[in-house]
């Protein structure tokens, strides 16, 4: 079946009953293998000037103050590429919503046929980085394009999902790039018949300067007290943690950029609660083998799980929220949709929005439907 059909919430569901075939990858070629760098980088919370080309209903350009001045320089640099007087408005994001959906389609015999999963974790560990305290990282300058934050362990294997990216890059160049990456993680979601996820663009891109330490995103070796110290510090609660989590529905894990392997459902490539409702119905144990301590499901020993998802039935309080969404997909899809579009937004001022309110992207289809109207 062609992932196209997936565009149609009906063949979803039915192509969830059907419980397609996935392969499991024994072959791996070892592209990665990067320590992460120690560096610290230094905390930038300076405004710079950034005129910022994305504006709408006449609010023309953005203006910021700096204490920079050389950021500033480059800042300017970066605006004068973007077409004069070029104003995007909300049909020209639609635009590249559209371009990433394409993307998303055409991924051959990669992984489990789309390029989906990938680009909704790229946008994830572009906004996950965020520190509410210092208020630096998050996805408003998009720093893992620079050596020492794509070069982080958790982002091993992400280039592919930046490498596609740039080609969207390329053919519309007045977006920045955390507008460009955390779009195309709301098309993912949506065109993998996901909830509708409110976004809105104002994101400029930043420096190397700004780049975030190592260590901010999750380990997924580890326990309860790991996934709240990270997730508190981006300001999430426990019911959000648990929410979030729910996006390993999507895509696998890969031995040669984890260390970890598999998929987490048997729909790899479409949002749905499964993972919620094979926490709880199967039966989980350790696998046997030479990687890292993961968990596979004594049934067919062809889903896994990391130590991080399974502690989401062994706490107390997120086995709470854990049990709702397995219970209820719609529950699950209301604080999911309501949770990542508060993620995508982190380490963007306010200000910087061109819109008060987030915009509501339509699906591939409903565009089409409402063209045929
Ligand atoms: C709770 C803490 C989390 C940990 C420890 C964690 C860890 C991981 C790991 C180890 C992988 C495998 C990477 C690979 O080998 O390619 C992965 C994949 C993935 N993660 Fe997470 N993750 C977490 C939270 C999230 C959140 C909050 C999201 C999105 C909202 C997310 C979305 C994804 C997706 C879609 C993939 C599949 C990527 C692909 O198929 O290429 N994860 N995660």
């Amino acid at each position: 079946m062609s992932f196209s059909a997936l565009r149609n919430p009906l063949r979803a569901a039915a192509r969830r009953a059907a419980q397609p075939k996935f392969q499991l990858r024994s072959n791996f070629n070892r592209k990665f293998s990067t320590p992460p760098p120690a560096a610290e980088a230094k905390s930038n919370t300076a405004l710079w000037v950034g005129l910022g080309a994305a504006a709408v209903g006449g609010a023309g350009y953005y203006i910021y103050t700096s204490n920079d001045a050389s950021n500033a320089v480059k800042s300017g640099v970066q605006v004068a590429k973007v077409k004069a007087n070029f104003v995007p408005t909300k049909e020209d994001y639609i635009k590249v919503y559209n371009r990433v959906a394409e993307i998303i389609d055409d991924a051959g015999d990669y992984d489990d046929g789309s390029y989906g999963p990938v680009l909704v974790r790229l946008a994830w560990h572009s906004s996950g980085t965020y520190d509410k305290e210092s208020k630096t990282g998050g996805s408003n300058y998009a720093t893992m394009r620079f050596d020492p934050e794509a070069k982080h362990g958790a982002n091993a294997g992400l280039n592919v999902a930046r490498d596609l990216m740039e080609k969207v890059k390329q053919e519309f160049p007045w977006i920045s790039y955390g507008d460009l990456w955390t779009l195309a993680g709301v098309a993912a979601i949506q065109e993998m018949a996901g909830p509708k996820i409110p976004w809105r663009p104002g994101r400029i891109d930043g420096f190397e300067a700004q780049a975030t330490p190592d260590g901010r995103l999750p380990d997924a070796t580890q326990g309860a007290d790991h996934l709240r110290n990270i997730f508190y510090r981006m300001g999430f609660n426990d019911q959000e943690i648990v929410a979030l989590s729910g996006a390993h529905a999507l895509g696998r894990c890969h031995r040669d950029r984890s260390g970890f392997e598999g998929p987490w459902t048997f729909a790899p490539t479409t949002v749905t609660n499964d993972y919620f409702r094979l926490l709880f119905d199967e039966k989980w144990v350790w696998k046997r083998w030479d990687g890292p301590k993961q968990l596979e499901d004594k049934k067919t020993r062809s889903l896994m799980m990391l130590p991080t998802d399974y502690v989401l039935v062994q706490d107390k309080s997120f086995k709470k929220y854990a049990k709702v969404y397995a219970d209820s997909q719609e529950e699950w899809f209301k604080d999911f949709s309501k949770a990542v579009s508060t993620l995508f937004e982190l380490g963007v001022p306010t200000e910087q929005f061109v819109t008060p309110e987030p915009w509501i992207m339509p699906t591939v289809d409903e565009q089409q439907e409402e063209k045929k109207n």
